[in-house]
């Protein structure tokens, strides 16, 4: 992938999906601004038209609905006969609805796994034979900390992002003999429509720039060097890494004391 003379994204064909609002749509400005070429995708029009307007020329919309496989085959293909190979693509589109005891149900546990998880495994499945034919180019899959370990209220989507990161550490020895770069994309709490639902106090919540600013320097050290999971904001990520080794004797009481569950 070439770079710029400042080492930004010069000219290089990036894909977002869930680029009509939140970290997807204020990335996809990030890198335009920086040179890339960036195709957006999401299901809403209104919104992918109004975000293409901010850098003009540098973008170009893509409307999808990530749980289509079919649509997603097709939509990487236009893509690239529109704008040429694509060198970097960040599979981001996702959503969030609480579920706990009280409102438990398989068709809520379902619609997030359909578009979080197998949202992920569509472009996946399209864009991997390209890559490996080519025998290059990267990839990063937004998961989530909430994946990490187990949350009250995350019943149906801390799974959706605990299979992602599942699926990364799979795929990456693989990926990397392919001469394909897979990172994992672990965000802690970001300001952006989704997170505005939340009415519980969200610690170290970061603006929506700087998750940009964070994702997009993660992904190019992800060139240069091994850099595999990108986790922002990194004072709170780091607590949650830490968190993710204990036994379940400390965890449970420090959940309880930290969330009031
Ligand atoms: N914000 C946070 O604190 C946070 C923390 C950890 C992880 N994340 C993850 O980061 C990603 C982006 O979240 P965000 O906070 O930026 O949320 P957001 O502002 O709600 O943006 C989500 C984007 O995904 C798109 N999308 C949803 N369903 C889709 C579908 N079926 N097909 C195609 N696009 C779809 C939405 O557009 P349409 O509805 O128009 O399709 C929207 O553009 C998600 O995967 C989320 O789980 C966020």
């Amino acid at each position: 992938m070439s770079k710029g003379s400042d080492g930004g994204p010069q000219g290089v064909v990036t894909w977002i999906t869930g680029a009509g609002s939140g970290i997807g749509r204020a990335l996809a400005i990030h890198l335009a601004n920086a040179g890339a070429r960036v195709a957006l995708s999401a299901r809403t029009v209104e919104d992918l038209t109004a975000a293409v307007q901010i850098v003009p020329g540098r973008m170009r919309m893509f409307p999808l609905d990530v749980t289509d496989r079919k649509a997603t085959a097709a939509t990487v293909a236009a893509i690239e006969s529109g704008l040429g190979p694509i060198d970097r693509a960040v599979l981001n589109a996702g959503t969030h609805s609480p579920m706990s005891l009280e409102d438990f149900s398989a068709d809520t546990a379902r619609r997030l796994m359909e578009v979080n998880y197998m949202g992920v495994v569509h472009g996946l499945e399209a864009l991997l034979p390209r890559m490996r034919a080519r025998g290059r180019g990267q990839l990063a899959v937004v998961a989530s900390v909430a994946g990490y370990r187990g949350l009250p209220t995350a019943a149906a989507y801390g799974p959706t992002k605990a299979a992602l990161i599942n699926l990364c550490e799979s795929l990456k020895p693989d990926c990397d003999r392919a001469g394909i770069r897979l990172q994992l994309v672990c965000p802690g709490f970001v300001d952006t429509p989704l997170t505005a639902r939340n009415s519980f106090r969200m610690p170290d919540l970061m603006p929506v720039e700087d998750a940009a600013r964070e994702l997009a320097d993660g992904l190019d050290r992800g060139l240069d060097g091994d850099r595999f999971e990108i986790a922002f904001p990194r004072r709170f990520t780091r607590k949650l890494k830490l968190a993710r080794c204990l036994p379940y004797r400390l965890y449970f009481p420090l959940v309880r004391k930290a969330t009031g569950a």
